[in-house]
């Protein structure tokens, strides 16, 4: 029998009427040393559980090696934190997991299979999916309620219904956690639309509902899709995310709040999305594709109750408002916010250039035509392309099948053009002095799409490159995953900043002292894009193309004392110096 169990009035805890608060707050996005202060502030805001995915690519990134549990994505210890905190869990281990997460945490390795049926009762997904399953349930079946764990319930695959409608895969799933002997009650989560629903539900299994809006219609939707069962939003939407180039999204606080307390007076459960978003470190950002590729920003705030630095926010004061209305909110103050560090200005006076040193971060395999990151057995991050033309002339380049996702592109060292899958680009015009000339270029994965049938497409270079009528053959493809434990930097030859133009790729070195340390933001004016570290600490993408401005730097990142700065700047800077300030920027508001 689960702890949890279900009514048509509601649902019951241990045999009691318990209705469910949480919030989500996913451990991978949080400095692991900050686990602690999130959970903390949950439940001072009135959550009585918290609610986490597990993202399936980071914790498997090699389909025959042992589960990564350690670190930012050690999640026994995250659920032993939210258990002494005294609140309950709902996991959302996936498989697929959605949350503008690199390929909705389906591994690279998986999808590089361009035949694998993806979502589906395919024998080569599901065999993965049981080994997966196979060795992440052992660890955390402790941690289960029938264990005297706090998690509570366990959701099926994530918005099935908006992908696929293969009843059978979704009882593969629910049979094979229920074989690991999970007994926690087990929901899916669809969007409130009568399709969705029908396509998403397995017959026994709560189904759940993910919106923002619209109370009364998506409960009356959920309410006829399944008339004996506690009514339960998965995913209220308090806040949004960004994309490079667009607006940064924020929801009135007043707004969210007036809508939590239509839920609440409805007698539904809830779980915010996000109550902390928290941030998509290094190269983990997801992307949409629904006309045109559109990645993620670094920043997963959300505009979130509690802010991506651990701030509680004014939508934080407005939805404890209206839980203390429904639900008992402790009687504790409100935390106030966290200390940040005084602004400081950081020189980067050493550089390395990318494109001479790329053989020091990934030894290059040759082939006929340009291999993609997939095959070249990477997740993310950047590859480097290298040949040469045998003509000579003015023409156009042409990229079969595009790229994955932007190309920066060199001839004989000297920057030549950029090609984007946003803008669907195949051909760049070039000019090639002479026969025999270096053809370079780099490519960046700006992250996996992460909803609809884009899902685990390639990344890299897609096809074979011509030159005019000359298909160019001989290829040294370099993968610069870029994800060493200690940042990227150890083996490079850094020389003085001013031996080396600042309009290459390059790498950029710094050192900087730190009384205490104390989160801060860092600001890039006059860098272009990029990616940064601070001691070996994957911080994430940084662009000028906006809306963010700034990138979270979490306290714990820093150091008393000395402490170290690396950009690889892709285009140019204008500037030797970055700023940590006191203040963050996620951009200009929709108007
Ligand atoms: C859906 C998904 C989530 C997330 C949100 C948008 O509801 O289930 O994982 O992608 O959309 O933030």
């Amino acid at each position: 029998m689960p702890a949890l169990t279900t009514t048509s009035g509601g649902f019951l805890l241990n045999g009691e009427p318990f209705r469910i608060v949480s919030g989500a707050l996913h451990y991978f996005r949080v400095h692991p040393e900050q686990w602690a202060d999130r959970l903390r502030k949950a439940r001072l805001m009135g959550l009585n559980t918290v609610e986490t995915y597990v993202p399936w690519n980071l914790h498997q990134p090699d389909p025959e090696g042992p589960l990564v549990l350690d670190g930012l994505l050690d999640l026994p210890r995250y659920l032993r934190l939210a258990g002494r905190e005294g609140l309950r869990v709902l996991l959302r281990p996936g498989p697929f997991i959605c949350a503008e997460w690199d390929g909705g945490g389906l591994p690279a390795w998986l999808t590089a299979d361009p035949d694998i049926r993806l979502r589906s009762s395919d024998p080569r997904f599901t065999d993965a999916v049981d080994r997966y399953l196979d060795l992440l349930l052992p660890p955390l079946l402790p941690h289960f309620a029938g264990s005297g764990g706090p998690v509570i319930a366990v959701q099926v695959e994530n918005e099935y219904g908006a992908y696929g409608d293969d009843t059978a895969y979704l009882r593969h799933l629910a049979d094979a956690l229920r074989a690991w002997g999970v007994e926690e009650l087990l929901f899916t989560c669809d969007q409130a639309d009568p399709a969705h629903l029908v396509a998403g539900s397995l017959p026994g299994v709560l189904a759940t509902g993910t919106f923002g809006s619209r109370i009364e219609q998506s409960l009356a939707r959920l309410r006829a899709h399944q008339s004996e069962a506690p009514l339960m939003c998965t995913e209220f939407w308090v806040g949004w995310f960004d994309h490079w180039g667009g607006p940064h999204h924020v929801r009135d606080a007043a707004d969210a709040a007036a809508d939590l307390d239509r839920l609440l007076s409805a007698g539904a459960s809830v779980n915010l999305y996000m109550f902390h978003g928290g941030t998509n470190f290094g190269f983990t950002n997801g992307a949409n594709h629904h006309h045109a590729y559109a990645p993620t920003v670094t920043s997963y705030d959300y505009d979130a109750p509690l802010t991506e630095w651990g701030d509680p926010g004014p939508k934080y004061h407005a939805l404890r408002e209206v839980i203390a209305r429904h639900a008992p909110v402790p009687d504790e103050p409100v935390p106030s916010p966290g200390r940040k560090l005084p602004p400081t200005e950081v020189v980067l006076d050493r550089r390395a250039p990318l494109l001479p040193h790329a053989s020091a971060l990934g030894a290059p395999v040759r082939a006929e035509d340009p291999l993609t990151m997939q095959a070249l057995g990477q997740r993310a991050g950047f590859a480097l392309y290298r040949t040469s033309v045998p003509r000579s002339g003015d023409g156009l380049l042409r990229f079969a099948g595009g790229v994955g996702d932007r190309a920066q592109v060199f001839v004989d060292g000297a920057p030549a053009g950029v090609l984007e899958r946003e803008r669907r680009d195949e051909t760049l015009p070039v000019r090639i002095p002479r026969p025999g000339a270096t053809l370079e270029v780099l490519v960046e994965n700006m992250g996996g799409v992460n909803y609809g049938p884009h899902i685990g497409t390639p990344k890299g270079l897609l096809g074979p490159v011509s030159f005019e009528d000359t298909v160019l053959r001989g290829w040294d493809c370099h993968p610069l995953p870029l994800d060493g434990p200690d940042g990227p930097a150890g083996t490079l030859p850094f020389v003085p900043s001013g031996q080396v133009t600042s309009a290459v790729p390059a790498f950029h070195h710094g050192r900087f002292r730190v009384e205490e340390p104390a989160d801060a933001f860092l600001a890039l004016p006059g860098w272009t894009k990029g990616q940064a570290w601070i001691n070996g600490f994957p911080l994430g993408r940084y662009w000028n193309r906006g809306p963010q401005r700034t990138l979270y730097v979490p306290a714990p990142v820093l150091r008393p004392g000395a402490n170290e700065l690396l950009l690889l700047e892709s285009h140019g800077t204008t500037s030797a110096r970055v700023l940590l300030t006191d203040t963050p920027d996620l951009g200009p508001v929709r108007s």
